[in-house]
């Protein structure tokens, strides 16, 4: 594991949050910073305009906390003076580093010229991109995809670019904006980037769900720190064990059921005092579910847990669901082996067929969350 650092901003591990709209909020970041192993957390993204008419959504999505540090704002935006306003807007609120948003396939960013159509234009994005350096003095690092569709890989151009414009890292996710999620991650398409810049940091992003995938994403990539999205859902561990896996070799074993409702609850908690009782409940029907993918039987949890509507609600359901699993268990208490769920084995690897090349991974069935989201 090589050590990560944003410029002068060095990260205590070099595994950051990949930003996901409507879930990377301050209660998720907190989760995972309690738990541990993460090196950075980012917001989901925000619109760059939004902020500078302080309109109260763009700043609720930047609400942070003291203890959520180091703590990176994602902007997008593609008017040069605004995406300047914005970062010196967030650089003044004590914020640790901006990630510009390259590489979002939704039409309504892409329209105005942001997210991954900003890597159709290497020259006038590495143009913009100096402007927002030059203004503030905390890091800032993008975060693109492979490039518009499999004719225009133009990732590794752009990255040298960005380099050159004073970026001090680089995220890439290894799938074209026309993949959308679908198809393979391309390894070697991450390696080509960090190939391609002389001294700042990659961060490979894509599919990593397990310890050994994080450990495969380093090996054929050459990247420095690697970027957990879809996996920090319903394994919000997942960073701490990457780091456990690495400094030991040995794959830790799953949180048990009573460490995830322990997290869970946490999860809860911390929705309630940032968003209130009422709407903090009503968000946290679409975290339950995640979490409970790793509960064994849970059908019970999950009728009840997407109508929640207080916290004293949330200890009954938990406490009827307890009761309700009971007739899963052993002796023990355990899970009966056949309700466990299944292992959580799947890394690159695995996935590969034989005859493919090292570097190509074939995609993991990781889910993409329901919603206008899916187009990411
Ligand atoms: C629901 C959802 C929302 C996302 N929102 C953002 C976002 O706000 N900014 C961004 O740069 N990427 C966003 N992404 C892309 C992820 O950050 C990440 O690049 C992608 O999911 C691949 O990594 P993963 O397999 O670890 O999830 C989003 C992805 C999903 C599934």
């Amino acid at each position: 594991m090589k050590a990560l650092a944003l410029g002068s901003l060095q990260l205590s591990t070099p595994l950051t949050l990949s930003p996901l709209a409507g879930y990377t909020n301050l209660p998720m970041r907190m989760v995972i910073r309690e738990i541990g192993g993460i090196g950075l957390c980012t917001t989901d993204l925000v619109n760059a305009r939004s902020l500078i008419e302080r309109n109260p959504k763009a700043i609720k999505l930047i609400e942070s906390h003291p203890l959520d540090k180091p703590f990176a704002v994602q902007l997008f935006g593609s008017v040069a003076s605004e995406m300047v306003e914005a970062s010196k807007i967030v650089a003044d609120l004590g914020v640790d580093s901006i990630d510009i948003n390259m590489g979002c396939p939704v039409r309504k960013v892409v329209k105005i010229g942001g997210g991954s159509a900003m890597m159709t234009q290497c020259v006038q994005t590495a143009a913009l991109v100096r402007q927002m350096v030059n203004a503030v003095k905390i890091p800032i690092t993008c975060k693109m995809r492979l490039g518009w569709d499999e004719e225009n890989i133009t990732a590794p151009e752009l990255a040298v670019a960005l380099e050159e414009a004073g970026v001090t890292a680089i995220t890439v996710h290894g799938r074209t904006r026309e993949q959308g999620f679908e198809g393979s991650v391309h390894l070697h398409g991450i390696r080509r980037v960090v190939e391609a810049v002389k001294t700042i940091p990659v961060i490979g992003n894509g599919d990593v769900t397990t310890p050994q995938a994080a450990a495969m994403m380093w090996k054929e990539t050459g990247c420095t720190g690697i970027g957990i999205g879809r996996g920090a859902f319903y394994n919000p561990w997942i960073f701490k064990q990457i780091i456990e896996f690495m400094e030991t070799g040995v794959c830790p074993p799953e949180p048990s059921f009573e460490e995830r409702i322990r997290v869970l609850t946490r999860h809860l908690d911390w929705m309630v005092e940032v968003f209130g009782e009422t709407h903090g409940c009503r968000l946290f029907r679409k975290v339950g579910p995640w979490y409970s993918k790793r509960f064994g039987p849970s059908s019970f949890f999950n009728k009840k847990i997407v109508l929640l509507t207080s916290r004293t609600q949330y200890d009954e359901i938990i406490s009827t669901y307890r009761e309700w699993r009971s007739r899963f268990l052993d002796e023990s208490g355990e899970l009966q082996p056949r309700y466990r769920p299944e292992e959580l084995g799947l890394n690159f690897r695995e996935c590969l067929p034989e005859d493919s090349e090292p570097a190509v991974a074939k995609r993991i069935a990781i889910p993409v969350p329901k919603g206008p989201q899916e187009l990411w």
